[in-house]
């Protein structure tokens, strides 16, 4: 049976796209059959991440709503064993898509995947609700910055009432040389206003922001640091899923 993890967060531009595309490829390239489903309705990313934007016929809110069945949505990423995108349509959904279509469709994805990872909308409203309605743990993606802790925590409050018990954190973009100066919260400061266990945290760098927008997940690459830190703060989420 396979397990649904959602990456969420309260703050936007934070780095859920990068994040889930990369552990989707990761875990891919581990041997795993995995799908990213990209609950973004009307404002999908995860194609782009992963350069498959002219490969989408039919997308997540076309099997939700029995327009197709899910192996049409399904879109093989061909540079990894078993990786498949279901996307996010291209445009707001008008027909009424509720949370238990989400989780019939969880249930059935577990079946035949080893990890169901969805890219979540941005914030606490009724987009999340229906994004984590099949999921069996999360993992919030926050920065070093106070607004966007302060979001991560109250996202954490939510899902903690959704009943998703299981949950981690990810710091994204530090910036190693402002770190320290009093300007930004530490990561001592994170941990301690943070309930769940943190994950990692991931540098700000440039190449990660460059192979995002060049459709490619920057873990591919094996042996650089991003690589192995990226490994080391999956195996931690794998473990607690
Ligand atoms: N560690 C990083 N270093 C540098 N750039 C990054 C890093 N992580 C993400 N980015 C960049 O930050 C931007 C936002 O990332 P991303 O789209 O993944 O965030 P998001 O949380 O999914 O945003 P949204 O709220 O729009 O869904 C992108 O331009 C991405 O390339
Ligand atoms: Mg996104």
């Amino acid at each position: 049976m396979g397990k649904v993890i959602l990456i969420a967060s309260g703050k936007g531009g934070v780095g859920k796209t990068v994040f889930a595309s990369n552990a989707g490829a990761k875990l891919a390239q581990q041997g795993y059959k995995v799908v990213l489903i990209d609950m973004n309705m009307g404002l999908r990313n995860l194609d782009i991440c992963l350069g498959l934007e002219n490969k989408i016929v039919y997308d997540v809110a076309d099997v939700l709503s029995g327009v197709c069945r899910i192996k049409q949505a399904l879109i093989k990423d061909r540079r990894f064993p078993e990786l498949y995108l279901m996307s996010a349509p291209q445009n707001k959904q008008k027909t009424e898509i509720t949370p238990l279509h989400m989780k019939v469709l969880c249930n059935k994805l577990k079946r035949n995947f080893d990890y169901i990872i969805i890219d979540a909308l941005t914030g606490i409203d009724e987009g999340l609700t229906l994004a984590a309605a099949g999921a069996d743990s999360a993992v919030i993606v926050t920065v070093p910055e106070y607004a966007a802790v302060r979001d991560a925590d109250a996202l954490d409050q939510l899902l903690l009432e959704m009943g998703i018990t299981k949950r981690m954190y990810v710091i994204n973009k530090v910036m190693a040389n402002l770190m320290g100066t009093g300007l930004i919260p530490s990561i001592s400061e994170i941990a301690e206003s943070m309930r769940p266990d943190m994950a990692g945290i991931i540098q700000y760098d440039e190449n990660i922001h460059l192979a995002a927008n060049n459709g490619l997940p920057i873990v591919y690459k094996e042996g650089t640091y991003i690589e192995k830190n990226f490994c080391k703060i999956l195996e931690r989420i794998i473990e607690a899923s």
